[in-house]
């Protein structure tokens, strides 16, 4: 049966809403919150306040002047968490007061599997089961998936994700939140092997950042005892390196547990899969390995709620159990 979901995104600093027909968007928008910069990380506080303020203007963006009346609207899909938990109620109340006004089901989804079917936006769409990798400023998973709710974690960080590895490092760089992306911007013409770096080994399938992390801060307050102007001359070598230690830290696990599982595809999701020496190394890898590599555009990559309405589209075409009672909470945590 044919869908036209509406979906929001309000789990961390981005309000997003997206309206999708039978899995293809129609439209979709995101609205940043740039009023965390200045403290160098989300003010969770702030971002509940800037999702108020702009979830309604940005349903408007989207649904103003499309042929599409609200009344349409075969079902919302919001996400229920994990994320800030103020910043959720927002999205899970207008999303539920929204579904009952209009007399249609409200889908909670999962926004770590949001991010895995961001990937089924599009073509081709992986194959069943296969093994995903979620790394986003909040998390870093390797989870074999069978379906959307039958998913397993293989291993996970024990301590900082990724992205927040990314975020800190940057910040002791000096570059504003989230910082991420210029590491990655600037290292492009710089030698990946100038600077040495620790690349944690944890057991099994594992991950830890908080160690590069400190021998960052270390290396970097030595080298400007010597010259001040260290990382302004060396900022490109720096980059490529420390960004080489972080993603080997995740292609090794990757291999591992491609192998492991004996997986076909491997899909990946969340905001650091922006990061483009990630995907340039693990395209290498899975031609060398035979097997088949999948990740969502850039902008789906980062939070964005067509994702949202991606994920609820596969469990109603695939007639999952869907959930629409209207007393469901925002959950700050919620197991896959
Ligand atoms: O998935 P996401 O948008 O939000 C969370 O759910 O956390 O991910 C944001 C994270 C931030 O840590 C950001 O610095 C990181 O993704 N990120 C990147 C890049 N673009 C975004 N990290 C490395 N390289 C990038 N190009
Ligand atoms: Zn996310």
């Amino acid at each position: 049966m044919s869908n036209l979901i509406l979906a929001l995104e309000s789990s961390c600093d981005e309000t997003a809403v997206a309206l999708l027909k039978d899995g293809i968007i129609i439209k979709e928008y995101v609205a940043s919150q740039l009023e965390h910069e200045a403290f160098g990380g989300v003010v969770p506080e702030l971002a509940s306040r800037a999702h108020q303020r702009s979830i309604v203007p940005t349903l408007d963006r989207v649904m103003n002047r499309l042929e599409t009346p609200l009344s349409s609207i075969t079902h919302i899909a919001y996400t229920q968490g994990p994320g800030l938990l103020g910043a959720l109620l927002v999205g899970v109340s207008f999303a539920k007061a929204l579904a009952f006004s209009l007399g249609i089901p409200a889908l909670p989804i999962h926004h770590l599997k949001a991010h895995i079917f961001a990937n089924f936006l599009n073509n081709p769409k992986p194959s069943l089961p296969f093994l995903s990798l979620v790394v986003s400023g909040g998390h870093t998973q390797l989870i074999w998936v069978e379906d959307y709710y039958k998913m397993t974690i293989l291993g996970e960080t024990r301590d900082d994700a990724a992205g927040e590895a990314f975020d800190k490092i940057a910040k002791i760089m000096g570059f504003p939140y989230p910082g991420g992306i210029h590491i990655d911007k600037n290292s492009k013409n710089g030698n990946p092997k100038a600077f040495k770096f620790p690349i944690t080994n944890m057991e099994n399938f594992d991950f830890s950042f908080s160690g590069i992390k400190t021998s960052f801060l270390y290396f970097v307050e030595k080298q400007k005892k010597q010259n001040p102007n260290f990382i302004k001359e060396n900022l490109e070598d720096i980059c490529a390196s420390v960004q080489y230690a972080i993603v080997k830290m995740l292609t090794k696990k990757v291999i591992k547990a491609v192998k492991y599982k004996n997986a076909k595809s491997v899909v990946l999701g969340g905001g650091v899969v922006s990061n483009s020496f990630l995907k340039s190394e693990l395209n290498k890898e899975s031609k060398e390995g035979g097997w088949k590599l999948f990740y969502p555009s850039n902008n789906h990559c980062m939070d964005n709620a067509a994702m949202v309405g991606s994920a609820a589209n596969y469990i109603l075409k695939n007639n999952l159990p869907i959930i629409t009672d209207l007393g469901v909470e925002p959950k700050a945590r919620i197991p896959l």
